[in-house]
């Protein structure tokens, strides 16, 4: 991936990747901290890259490998010959001290989670945060562990299982730390990293949203010149904030369709062309096409023919409508910094796989189009604070992830317009109390699924037999892992009283009590 031609006016910093699970928090954090950084494999990295590059500063991250095992990675050798600062985490500080003089060694002590480190030495690294003598609370996982350091290193920081637990070469401004300043169990983290960025690399930390959309504008300007782009919106975050980027920059010649495919949530198909076309005058088409979907799903209960069915009929309807659009050369899509990092494989081999992402999958190639991605650069979190910049509604931009294949996965076997029409009242009801509640931004998803099982009960004095309808609520930072969220019991009681009297067709409600991994946050 070669940097982004905006981020010139950045001072930038360089992830060099060893594939820890946890390196694109390092990216976090220092974003958070106003500095902009990029996360390249350690093995893409060399001397032209770096030239190309030119970070200002240099971070080796974590990762799976020992660096006692034959053929283990390295940093390339230039990172220590460019003279900027230099900070190796985990297996970042085991390389530099095995490239650069000193020996890593296998531990019978191996750290994993909570360790307690005691500053041995004061360092710009702890300036204003750790004192000399003092002892710090940090996140470990490390089996091998420094056993020597290069000439030129002191010791900073030690703990029972780390005597080297944090390094440093102050005159070539090269440091080491074996804990994990970028997680959250980390309560300091994030105050080191800045000083590194602040006190040791001396940078300004210049990188700002505001700065941000000016520079996407110019961009989009330069690369669309007079060309029309087509915008897929989904009722997402992404497409909409893409989007309202995209107009702010060429207007007009941005066209945005909207394919209503019947699997939305309540409202959510006006509440886009209203926001999109009256208040942002942006030209939108509105495509029904509830019958269309629902038809081509009839008799369908495998999810993977669901999906495989949902992603083909939408590419079809897009396709019609755009083909109608002239001079159309673009495809705009809402593609996140998660989605184009290529990570490094958990083995820390040189193999390398990249996630690509096509939220409308194939329709480039089979339009002849060309991509403008805007938000390629930026974190969820990100995304929604350049929506709150461009003026977009906080509700709109605080919403929860909503699946492409929508309603569909939440409806276990086959989907009919019936059982759609149940699932939005439920949904509804429960999100309505969850914002009621106060809890809506406490959560990263919930949502409610309706069963194919059905019950018997009692309303009045009359039997029923009706649906079960299951409620999920999960906490979650990337929806690659998720906890289900501790709702009181009293406020799940309200929300299955309220459902069952005022959704027909739905005796009993279940809340899920399933973590991802082992369940997935969907259904299906
Ligand atoms: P799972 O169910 O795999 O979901 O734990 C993780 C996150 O991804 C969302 N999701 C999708 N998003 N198209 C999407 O755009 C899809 O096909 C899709 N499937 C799952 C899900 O809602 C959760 O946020």
């Amino acid at each position: 991936m070669s940097p982004h031609p905006d981020s010139d006016h950045h001072e930038r910093v360089l992830i060099v990747d060893f594939g820890s699970q946890v390196t694109q928090l390092i990216a976090r954090r220092l974003r958070e901290a106003g500095v902009y950084c990029e996360i390249h494999p350690f093995n893409r990295v060399d001397k032209a890259m770096l030239d190309d590059f030119v970070p200002k500063a240099v971070i080796l991250s974590g990762g799976p490998a020992s660096v006692k095992a034959e053929a283990s990675p390295r940093a390339p050798q230039d990172v220590f010959e460019l003279g900027v600062p230099v900070l190796g985490i985990c297996y970042g500080e085991q390389t530099i001290c095995a490239q650069l003089g000193g020996d890593v060694e296998r531990s019978d002590h191996r750290e994993f989670g909570r360790a307690v480190v005691e500053v041995i030495e004061q360092s710009p690294l702890f300036e204003g945060v750790w004192e000399k003598g003092s002892s710090h609370q940090v996140w470990m996982s490390h089996g091998d562990r420094v056993n020597a350091i290069p000439e030129g290193f002191k010791i900073i920081a030690q703990s029972e299982g780390a005597p080297f637990a944090a390094i440093a070469d102050e005159t070539r401004r090269i440091y080491g730390v074996q804990f994990h300043p970028e997680v959250v169990h980390t309560p300091d983290g994030a105050k080191l990293l800045r000083n590194f960025t602040r006190n040791i690399a001396g940078l300004t930390g210049d990188w700002s949203m505001a700065a941000f959309r000016e520079e996407a504008i110019a961009r989009i300007r330069e690369q669309v010149g007079d060309a029309r782009v087509i915008c897929g919106l989904s009722g997402g975050v992404d497409s909409s904030v893409a989007a309202v980027l995209i107009h702010e920059a060429i207007g007009e010649q941005l066209t945005c369709v909207f394919v209503d495919t019947g699997l939305m949530r309540a409202g959510e198909g006006e509440e886009v062309v209203r926001l999109f076309r009256d208040s942002y005058n942006i030209p939108l088409i509105h495509v029904e096409a509830e019958d269309l979907f629902l038809g081509k799903l009839a008799g369908v209960d495998d999810p993977e023919k669901k999906r495989k069915i949902i992603g083909a009929t939408f590419i079809d309807v897009f396709d019609a409508e755009a083909s109608k659009i002239e001079n159309a050369e673009f495809l705009a899509q809402g593609t996140l910094y998660p989605d184009v990092i290529e990570s490094v494989s958990f083995d820390g081999g040189p193999s390398v796989t990249i996630k690509s992402h096509h939220n409308v999958g194939g329709l480039p190639e089979r339009m002849n189009l060309k991509l403008v991605e805007p938000l390629r650069e930026l974190f969820k979190d990100e995304v929604r604070a350049l929506g709150r910049e461009l003026g977009l509604p906080e509700h709109f931009v605080g919403r929860h992830p909503f699946p492409g294949p929508g309603l569909a996965i939440r409806i276990p076997g086959e989907v009919t317009k019936e059982k759609a029409d149940i699932l939005r009242k439920a949904d509804t009801i429960y999100l309505d109390e969850i914002r009621k509640a106060g809890l809506y931004d406490a959560i990263w998803q919930a949502f409610a699924v309706l069963l194919p099982v059905r019950t018997v009960g009692v309303m009045g004095d009359e039997r029923t037999y009706d649906h079960v309808l299951a409620l999920r609520a999960v906490t979650s930072t990337d929806g690659m892992t998720a906890d289900y969220y501790p709702f009181p019991h009293e406020f799940l009681g309200r929300c299955a009283t309220r459902i069952i009297n005022e959704v027909r067709g739905v005796n009993r409600v279940v809340y899920d009590v399933t973590s991802k991994p082992p369940g997935t946050i969907e259904w299906e």
